[in-house]
């Protein structure tokens, strides 16, 4: 098809009868991707479904057979390509321009390419307009200086948060295409924690042993719930960035359910159904203070969720360039993501104190061994961030931390 034609066709909205509505199909996603990243991660987890989203489609609109398809299945996009999704994103992105001043979002999008092949000039609009990501030429046998021009342009894109992404032992001489994402986000909560409430308490890891690490407490009205499937149980508190158009969800199983069991039985469908049932209530939390960065290599994942064909020689990426000698070699994002009291020095504290003596508030929620958490956008119901913190103690109490306690 003309590529023209093909991006008209792939923004417009064609009122598809969708089997599943966009904000399932993106859940369901989210949950598979972080399954398959479980499969051979440990420990702390966080990485952006909406970025592997942005690099996966970028891929798919220059891709062709079997490589397209296996992309629209693992995406779960419609069978017959509406390009609603795509649109969502695109209407996303601008949104979030408008209300900057409100929280940080730095993204970092690019597709690099070994110098010698042409991208057709088409591909490069399209993802501009899409995506506002980048096609970038490199010389990847240079690995060292690959590296350092991709991490200054990365580091350039995110406001010198995401630093050192790539050390060029990446690259070999046979690497053509990396696809590179990176995501810093930083927010205010609606409600803040107070910083002098902030105590050192014990956090629980999964293998039994205590670390102290400096929890955060409040007692606040917020959207809470208590769930209970084919028993196992949850609590699931939602804390609101400033301006509601972000909020954390936090999912926290019962202290003596083992971490990656909760990981492996959790559905999008589970997911999807607490978040309506969950009702606004004075809850007293516990949450740690901690920062999570965390830099994968997503192809095994996606192996595992079966995209495969864009990983091997002779794969069609004939929408991106004429060579049939291009294939994906990497795919790499970096997310750093925080969780302090507000997140900046000056603001005003609205939690409410905790006194010393335990308040008399029905709900306790406390966040002292491992959990889960879903960073979503409320207006696109797009998931950002999904993560897994089994040990918040990531920073080994550096001075500044201990020293504010
Ligand atoms: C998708 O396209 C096929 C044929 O190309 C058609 O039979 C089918 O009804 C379409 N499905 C939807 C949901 O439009
Ligand atoms: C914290 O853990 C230590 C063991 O590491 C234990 O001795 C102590 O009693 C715990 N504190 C609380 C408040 O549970
Ligand atoms: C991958 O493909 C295999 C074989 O076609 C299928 O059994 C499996 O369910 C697929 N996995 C996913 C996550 O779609």
């Amino acid at each position: 098809m003309d590529m023209i034609l093909l991006w008209s066709f792939l923004l417009t909205f064609s009122g598809s009868q969708a089997s599943r509505p966009l904000a399932q199909r993106n859940t369901e996603f989210a949950v598979d991707l972080f399954q398959a990243i479980c499969l051979s991660h440990k420990n702390n987890i966080i990485f952006s479904p909406l970025g592997m989203t942005l690099v996966l489609g970028m891929v798919q609109l220059g891709a062709k057979g079997k490589a397209e398809h296996q992309i629209r299945q693992t995406l779960k996009l419609q069978e017959n390509s509406t390009g609603e999704e795509f649109s969502v994103l695109k209407s996303f992105f601008s949104a979030i321009l408008e209300k900057k001043q409100e929280f940080t979002f730095n993204l970092a999008n690019a597709l690099y390419l070994q110098e010698g092949f042409t991208v057709k000039e088409q591909y490069l609009h399209g993802n501009k307009e899409v995506f506002q990501s980048a096609i970038k030429l490199v010389d990847f046998q240079n690995a060292k200086a690959c590296a350092e021009t991709i991490n200054t342009w990365v580091e350039s894109k995110t406001d010198g948060k995401i630093k050192d992404m790539f050390s060029g032992e990446e690259f070999g001489p046979l690497t053509r295409l990396v696809l590179v994402n990176a995501i810093y986000f930083k927010g205010d909560w609606k409600q803040k924690f107070r910083k002098e409430d902030t105590q050192l308490m014990n956090f629980t890891k999964k293998d039994g042993s205590i670390v102290k690490i400096p929890m955060m407490k409040a007692l606040l009205r917020t959207k809470y719930g208590y769930f209970s499937e084919s028993s196992m149980n949850y609590q699931v508190l939602e804390l609101p960035y400033k301006g509601n158009e972000f909020s954390l969800i936090i999912i926290l199983p019962a202290e003596n359910m083992n971490i990656e069991e909760v990981g492996k039985r959790i559905t999008a469908h589970q997911f999807l159904k607490w978040l309506p049932a969950m009702q606004e209530e004075e809850v007293e939390i516990s949450l740690p203070r901690f920062k999570i960065e965390q830099k994968l290599d997503f192809k095994e994942a996606l192996y595992s969720l079966n995209i495969t064909e864009i990983f091997s020689g002779g794969c069609d990426l004939s929408g991106i360039t004429d060579s049939s000698e291009v294939y994906v070699s990497q795919v790499i994002q970096k997310v750093v993501f925080e969780i302090n009291e507000d997140g900046s020095e000056a603001a005003t504290s609205t939690g409410i104190h905790v006194p010393a003596i335990m308040s008399l508030a029905q709900n306790q929620f406390i966040a002292n061994h491992p959990f889960l958490f879903i960073m979503k956008n409320n207006p696109k119901e797009s998931i950002l961030f999904v993560g897994r913190v089994t040990n918040p103690d990531t920073q080994k109490m550096k001075g500044r931390d201990l020293d504010s306690l």
